[in-house]
């Protein structure tokens, strides 16, 4: 009897404490829902965040001719690219898109950057362009859209140069609403010197995030590259080889074949290219090299890996040239640069 009893009691004490546990367990599951990258949201909804930061090296597509661009931006993207620069005005942003969806990369793997051309200054003007230019792309979404010139044209006349004289704060202002609409993430600048991005920031309410701009070892724009990442803008190097796009006519010797630039490739083991992309990363600019070759493509990605001594990063820095070698002052009839070194 005393034995039952005693076992009656046991049997109580333990299925109030397995109730315990129980409830102890179902609240902790309350507060604590297991992890999951679903939760709230069924899985179809879920998309992943995309990229917070430029990648560091980028695909340049301006002048890849139209029938080589969906095979050289699909080449890149499988050997590891994660950026493409990309323009209305470059003409190829179909090709482009073909490239990015044939090799198959999330979107949100991928850095896109994308430029508002001269003749879409007019505010009403920037969405049908930004629009045109996801359409061609086949995207949602750009990561970065950019003025591409502190320079308005008439509208609708493309490359044709009709100057027209809308303020660049009004333009600034549709650049924004595009960021309030999710069609883009960030915007930036390119080609402004520094009293343009001053005239930007005074009045932004969404700030430019990122400053395209020539610099490379014979333009180094050091301060003006400095002032800009202290103002918070990411800066984009654009023609980082130098002279070597052939449209530039430069009479000096081509940067690849520079004679102080050689012997410190050979010295690091390097290409010039590589030396010269790296050199730009090891002072924190985004570097966008263009090339239709999958050879150059591949040896322009492999920079990154470079790691150059203060000794040499130094040697560079004073071999600047100060000298420009995309300026279309003569051709548009317009002051650009003022103030910047190369003018
Ligand atoms: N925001 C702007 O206003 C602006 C202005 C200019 C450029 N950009 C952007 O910046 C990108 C790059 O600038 P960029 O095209 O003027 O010049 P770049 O990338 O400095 O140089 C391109 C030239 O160098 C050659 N090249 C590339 N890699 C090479 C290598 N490893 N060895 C030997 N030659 C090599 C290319 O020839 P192959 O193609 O024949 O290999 C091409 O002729 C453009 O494509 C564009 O996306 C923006």
């Amino acid at each position: 009897m005393a034995n039952s009893r005693s076992t009656v009691i046991r049997w109580s004490i333990f299925s109030v404490g397995g109730l315990v546990t129980l409830a102890i367990i179902f609240n902790l599951f309350q507060q604590f829902p297991p992890l999951s990258v679903t939760s709230g949201m069924n899985s179809e909804e879920y998309k992943p965040a995309p990229l917070l930061y430029i990648p560091p090296l980028g695909l340049g597509t301006w002048q890849i001719s139209k029938s080589k661009t969906s095979t050289v931006v699909k080449f890149a993207i499988e050997k590891g690219y994660r950026h493409i620069d990309a323009a209305l005005i470059y003409g190829n942003e179909k090709e482009v898109g073909e490239g990015i969806t044939q090799s198959g990369i999330p979107r949100s793997s991928l850095w896109v950057t994308g430029k508002l051309w001269n003749d879409a200054h007019e505010p009403s003007l920037v969405r049908p362009a930004v629009i045109k230019t996801l359409e061609d792309l086949g995207l949602e979404y750009l990561d970065l859209y950019l003025v591409h010139w502190p320079v308005a044209f008439k509208p609708g006349t493309g490359r044709k140069i009709f100057i027209d004289n809308v303020n660049i704060l009004e333009t600034w202002r549709a650049m924004e609403e595009l960021v309030k609409e999710g069609l883009v993430r960030q915007i930036g600048v390119s080609n402004f010197n520094q009293a343009q991005v001053e005239q930007i920031l005074r009045h932004a309410r969404i700030r430019p995030s990122a400053h395209e701009l020539e610099t490379h070892p014979f333009l180094q724009q050091s301060a003006f590259v400095d002032w800009n990442l202290a103002q918070g803008l990411r800066v984009i190097a654009y023609s980082p080889l130098g002279n070597m796009n052939p449209i530039y006519e430069a009479s000096d010797t081509p940067l690849l074949q520079d004679p102080f630039l050689t012997p410190l490739a050979q010295k690091n083991g390097v290409t010039v290219a590589q030396l010269s992309l790296s050199w730009n990363m090891h002072r924190g600019v985004v570097v966008i090299p263009k090339s239709e070759h999958k050879d150059r493509v591949f040896e322009n990605l492999q920079a990154q890996f470079v790691r150059l001594s203060d000794d040499d990063v130094q040697a560079i820095n004073a071999y600047d040239q100060k000298a420009r070698f995309n300026n279309p002052i003569d051709t548009w009839g317009v002051q650009l640069y003022g103030g910047l070194d190369g003018v």
